[in-house]
């Protein structure tokens, strides 16, 4: 933990209070969100059976949200004589009986482990989750992983203060401002519920920054007891979530809270805590913001002055669940990215994106001609895998030693990066929505829109 001087403290003290009153929703704010929240319950209460109850949930119900983000989540609970499928179904029905167009709302279907449906109010620029669940007391009697959040609610009530409340919601804007914020495919962040989680074990905002300025992973926080547990004492938890970074669910010991934080993401907050730590200001706290014409200039000169090419894989994607298609974009940009590297080929930064129907996989390289490549082999005490070595390289123009290991030297298969890239779209077998008739590869040349995505993914990926 960070020492913080008596000055420095009164100095991150008044940053924050300051952005606090940013942050807060104004009194009209609430009131309209509450009314319209209201409303929706109001709607849905006359059409449901008697026995199935409406909820709001989330930050709503928590009243940690953020200004300017309207977002209602309310929850369907159904008794468990439904079953599954029925209650699916009866929720996205339900939602779209209330739907009223005369007010100007429209609606999606969204998938996550279940679908549920997303009321669009575009009069007020609101959106509402109506999610079904089953209604449980205790995590022990859940049956669909969003059963939890009616749990979420009493915890998080009746253990948060309201100055807590309010941490929460610089937290989430500091995580915002760093593009770290979220608990979806694209972002690997924090949720809002992480949030609350990590500001009641530690208290306040200050208090975590200066835990965090020098927290190391592994690590496994336990909200419950107010406890961290780091190297020894942390091992039985990590392993229970084969996990680095583990925050127990106060409302269910098997869930890790932060199981889709990315280490990059950690890392990211770590930095970023140390930068406004060490120079608390409202810049050092809302972090840079691009504006596309600089974001471009910056990728230009970063490849130019590198002398890298830009390859860019420009997919045409179906509408599926956007998670689904982050993580297959992120899975063959890995893919490809080993390909490059057993090839001698190694990406200065790699970077995938995804918006309306495009989804892109950029590679920064040194595009150099390489004629030869140098294979290692076994130890010469290895008899039958040297014998198998020689045999396998019929092509090698070569073998010499490396100390006891035998190397082949031969003719490349690849002569350059496109050669690589274009030999694995290929052999590879691609998944139904990311076709190769919807598939093509630019380098350098980058037709704008497609060189847009590039732009921001590069603003996300690199930082300060
Ligand atoms: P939201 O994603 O809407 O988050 O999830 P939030 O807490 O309301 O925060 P903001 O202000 O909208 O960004 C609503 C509820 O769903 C559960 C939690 O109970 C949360 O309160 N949830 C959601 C999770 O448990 N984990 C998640 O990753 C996402
Ligand atoms: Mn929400």
């Amino acid at each position: 933990m960070l020492e913080i001087t008596k000055s420095k403290y009164n100095k991150i003290e008044n940053i924050i209070n300051e952005i606090k009153k940013e942050v807060k929703p104004t009194p009209d704010e609430l009131k309209v969100i509450a009314e319209y929240s209201n409303e929706l319950v109001l709607r849905l209460r006359k059409i449901i059976p008697k026995d199935v109850e409406v909820l709001a949930v989330g930050s709503i119900a928590h009243n940690t949200q953020v200004r300017g983000s309207h977002d209602i989540d309310l929850f369907l609970l159904f008794p468990k004589h439904y079953g599954e499928q029925q209650m699916e179904k009866l929720g996205l029905e339900y939602a779209r009986r209330i739907i009223k167009k005369n007010k100007n709302e429209t609606y999606i279907v969204k998938y996550a482990e279940h679908p549920y449906t997303k009321l669009i109010l575009n009069d007020l620029g609101m959106t509402a989750d109506i999610v079904p669940a089953f209604k449980i007391n205790d995590a022990l009697e859940r049956i669909t992983a969003v059963d939890r959040s009616q749990l979420h609610n009493k915890f998080i009530n009746n253990n948060l203060s309201e100055k807590q409340k309010d941490d929460v919601r610089v937290l989430k804007v500091f995580l915002k401002s760093h593009f770290i914020y979220g608990a979806d495919a694209k972002t690997m962040g924090f949720s809002g519920y992480l949030c609350e989680l990590l500001i009641y074990t530690y208290g306040s905002i200050i208090n975590l920054f200066s835990h965090f300025y020098t927290l190391k992973i592994p690590v496994a926080i336990d909200p419950m007891h107010k406890m961290v547990y780091e190297e020894e004492s942390a091992i039985k938890l990590l392993k229970k979530f084969n996990s680095e970074f583990v925050v127990v669910d106060p409302t269910d010991e098997n869930r890790n809270v932060a199981a889709v934080v990315s280490k990059e993401t950690f890392a990211k907050f770590i930095f970023s805590v140390r930068n406004f730590i060490d120079n608390p200001t409202a810049n050092t706290f809302y972090s840079k913001k691009f504006s596309d014409v600089y974001t471009k200039r910056k990728v230009l000169k970063f490849s130019k002055e590198l002398g890298l090419s830009i390859f860019v894989m420009h997919f045409e994607v179906p509408e599926i669940a956007d998670d689904i298609l982050w993580q297959q974009l992120r899975k063959l940009k890995e893919a490809i990215t080993i390909k490059l590297k057993n090839n001698g080929f190694n990406p200065a930064l790699t970077l995938e994106n995804l918006f309306g129907k495009s989804g892109i996989i950029a590679f920064f390289i040194n595009d150099i001609t390489i004629n030869h490549a140098i294979i290692e082999g076994p130890s010469i005490f290895m008899r039958s895998a040297v014998d198998s070595f020689i045999r396998s390289h019929n092509r090698s123009l070569g073998f010499i030693f490396n100390e006891e290991k035998i190397i082949s030297i031969e003719e490349s298969k690849y002569y350059n990066a496109k050669e690589v890239i274009d030999e694995f779209i290929k052999e590879i077998k691609l998944p139904s929505y990311l076709k190769h008739d919807k598939l093509n590869i630019y380098k350098d040349d980058i037709p704008e829109e497609i060189a847009k995505l590039v732009y921001s993914a590069f603003s996300l990926k690199t930082i300060l």
